[in-house]
């Protein structure tokens, strides 16, 4: 046999080996790519392109698959000043229309008598994202997910304006002092828990921190509750869930009942 002759596609041995080769590529790139991911219980990708990348380890938001463990993403809303506008009478009016089907359960002037959350002088970029993250199902709750559904933007913005506006109903914020409790004053460092008021009021107010001086007790709990189980993710980056997690029932019974006292002792500004 010629020299090269030996790497010529007449050679039939050469031929076999090339045909083989690629043909145990295909099989194992299938079997690699396509059918050992399919067989996981978690499997969720809708084509061919999406097993392959899946496989490959390409995270699933860049390919648009949804990814079953982690559900929806937290939040999409963007927390902006500019939800925190000044807010015009006219704005004020149309919201306050609005919130006659709200008093039911907030109250006629925003402050709840059952559990469910004050909404008088909460900040408005608070009122927005909320209603904005129940509209889109990303926090649930069967009445309030239908009511915000209807809602359109203005409507969301209209409503935040009347319940900022409303008669300061917020209880003085708590200052620092040492009778607060631990989690209140300094957080837990150790567990990653920072203060309270340092997003809260008191030392700082983040923007998209709601005011919950004076909200009811069993509202707090369960809210802490629902971010330590997960049951609530619409905090971005997990900000309260992350704080929440290392929480013992005792400490968040004692951070609600901190938080909701003033509202019994009936101490407003
Ligand atoms: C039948 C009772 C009921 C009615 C009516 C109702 N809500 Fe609610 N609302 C609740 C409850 C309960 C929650 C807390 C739900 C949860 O756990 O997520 C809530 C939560 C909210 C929140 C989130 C507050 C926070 O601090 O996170 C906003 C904002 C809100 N409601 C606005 C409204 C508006 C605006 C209306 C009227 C259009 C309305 N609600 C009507 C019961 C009600
Ligand atoms: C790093 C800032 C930060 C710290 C520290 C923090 N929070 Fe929050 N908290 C937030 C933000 C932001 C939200 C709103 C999450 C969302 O967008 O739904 C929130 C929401 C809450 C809510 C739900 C209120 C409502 O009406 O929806 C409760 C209750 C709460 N925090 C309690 C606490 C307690 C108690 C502590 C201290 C142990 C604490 N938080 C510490 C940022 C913080």
């Amino acid at each position: 046999m010629r020299d090269g002759a030996v790497y010529s596609w007449s050679n039939a041995w050469f031929r076999w080996t090339i045909v083989s080769l690629a043909a145990f590529t295909v099989v194992s790139l299938l079997v690699g790519f396509v059918w050992l991911p399919s067989v996981h219980k978690d499997f969720t990708a809708q084509n061919l392109w999406d097993a392959v990348c899946r496989a490959a380890g390409v995270p699933s938001r860049w390919t648009g698959a949804q990814d079953v463990k982690t559900g929806p993403a937290s939040t999409d809303v963007v927390l902006e000043r500019r939800m925190v506008r000044t807010m015009d009478a006219g704005a004020v009016g149309r919201g306050a229309t609005l919130a006659l089907n709200c008093t039911m359960c907030h109250g006629a002037q925003g402050m709840s008598s059952s559990n469910a959350p004050n909404l008088s002088g909460q900040y408005p970029e608070v009122v927005i994202k909320q209603l904005l993250d129940y509209k889109a199902g990303r926090r649930s709750h069967t009445l309030m997910e239908a009511l915000a559904r209807d809602m359109s933007q203005q409507d969301i913005e209209d409503i935040a304006a009347y319940y900022a506006f409303l008669p300061k109903a917020r209880t003085a914020p708590t200052t620092y002092d040492e009778s607060l409790p631990a989690l209140v004053r300094v957080g837990d460092p150790l567990r990653n828990i920072a203060p309270c008021i340092s997003c809260h009021g008191g030392v700082d107010q983040k923007l998209g921190a709601p005011w919950i001086e004076g909200m009811p007790k069993d509202y707090l709990v369960e809210q802490l509750k629902a971010f330590k189980s997960g049951a609530r993710r619409n905090d971005a980056q997990g900000q309260m869930r992350n704080m929440a997690r290392p929480m013992s029932e005792q400490e968040i019974a004692e951070v609600a009942a901190f938080y909701a006292r003033k509202a019994s002792a009936g101490q407003r500004h």
